[in-house]
């Protein structure tokens, strides 16, 4: 098995919020490098399974999210309340009917955030460490989804998570979008395999506007700055004074492909109440339009760079701002090494 399925099977990855699941029949699908995942409500319970139906493997979800029973449209099986309904079930009776199961995996919450993992080798906190506290206050203060975005990065997943965890690249990337916010150096936290950065803003037009509208919010947790939370191996979380939160999963692609399968969301916090939910559409909408402009240009760059250029070893050249990325490396080359010994010990 390669390093990038063992990451994805191994470890929790951060699927949606609660409230982009709160309906029966909502679903949010995913695509990975063991193949698809799809997160839905089962009349209130979140079940996560691999989007295969257990009778002659046809995909039940085509779209990317939505709302529809979990019904395969070959031959109508339908997963309901845990259990399969199989039309015409009395035609079944050379076998063993009654043992058919859809293809589930784990599920876990932290705080109003949902994760899934198909063999974890540790339980959900533990993988998230001091992370989880964090998570749980920004789930908490989360209200709605604003945006859902996806396609491909065309690069090796490795190359997409370093970019987005070294702010070296935002002066010639993103010089009208991130650039000016003009953010400081701040500060780098690293706990296990996880890392945030906190950085103030040094723009000081924009720091006023933005502590305006701190009235119409009703959150009880942010940082008044810049945060970037990465939670090993492919999901980044940011925010801009905790108004709004900016999602994104960077999935290895199927085996062979140096692609990334790229999904981002925006949540918009808690506002005030529904005036101030109308005072803020214009600051939703660009926020919206600004964090799709920042990922093109991500992808603009990423695009430059062939697999090859990326190796777990420790980068030959890094200025401070990308110390991240040597910790990424370094996280990565203790997951292969634990790989290793498990291995070794299996045989
Ligand atoms: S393949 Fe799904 S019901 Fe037959
Ligand atoms: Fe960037």
């Amino acid at each position: 098995m390669t390093l990038d399925r063992i990451l994805f099977e191994q470890y929790w990855h951060l699927a949606c919020h609660r409230r982009e699941l709160a309906n029966d029949g909502d679903f949010i699908k995913f695509d990975g490098v063991s193949g698809e995942i799809v997160l839905f409500n089962d009349n209130g319970e979140i079940v996560a399974f691999d989007n295969t139906c257990p009778h002659r493997g046809a995909r039940i979800y085509t779209d990317e999210h939505g709302n529809r029973p979990a019904t395969c449209g070959y031959h109508g099986w339908t997963y309901k309340n845990g259990t399969i309904i199989v039309p015409e079930k009395a035609r079944f009776k050379s076998c063993d009917i009654d043992r058919a199961r859809f293809n589930t995996f784990q599920v876990d919450w932290c705080g109003d955030f949902v994760f899934f993992a198909i063999k974890p080798r540790m339980g959900l906190y533990e993988q998230l460490g001091k992370s989880a506290d964090i998570l749980e206050n920004i789930s908490f203060n989360v209200d709605r989804r604003l945006d859902l975005n996806r396609y491909d990065y065309e690069c090796y997943w490795p190359l997409a998570v370093e970019n987005a965890l070294e702010p070296y690249h935002i002066a010639a990337v993103h010089a009208e979008t991130l650039a000016t916010l003009q953010l400081g150096d701040g500060q780098n936290v690293f706990d296990g395999a996880n890392s945030i950065w906190y950085a103030p803003l040094g723009n000081a037009r924009v720091v006023n506007q933005l502590a305006r509208l701190r009235r119409l919010f009703n959150i009880d947790y942010q940082y008044e700055g810049y945060m970037s939370l990465y939670i090993f191996p492919f999901t980044m979380i940011s925010s801009t004074y905790g108004y709004s939160y900016s999602l994104q999963n960077f999935f290895p692609a199927r085996q062979g492909e140096s692609r990334t399968r790229f999904t981002s969301r925006l949540y918009a916090s808690n506002t005030l109440n529904e005036n101030a939910t109308r005072v803020l559409d214009s600051f939703f909408e660009s926020t919206v339009r600004m964090n799709r402009k920042v990922f093109e240009e991500d992808h603009e760059v990423c695009k430059l760079l062939p697999r090859d250029s990326w190796s777990m070893e420790p980068l030959k050249y890094a200025s401070d701002l990308e110390s991240k990325i040597l910790h990424f490396r370094q996280t990565y080359r203790e997951s292969a090494c634990v790989q290793h010994t498990n291995h070794q010990l299996s045989k």
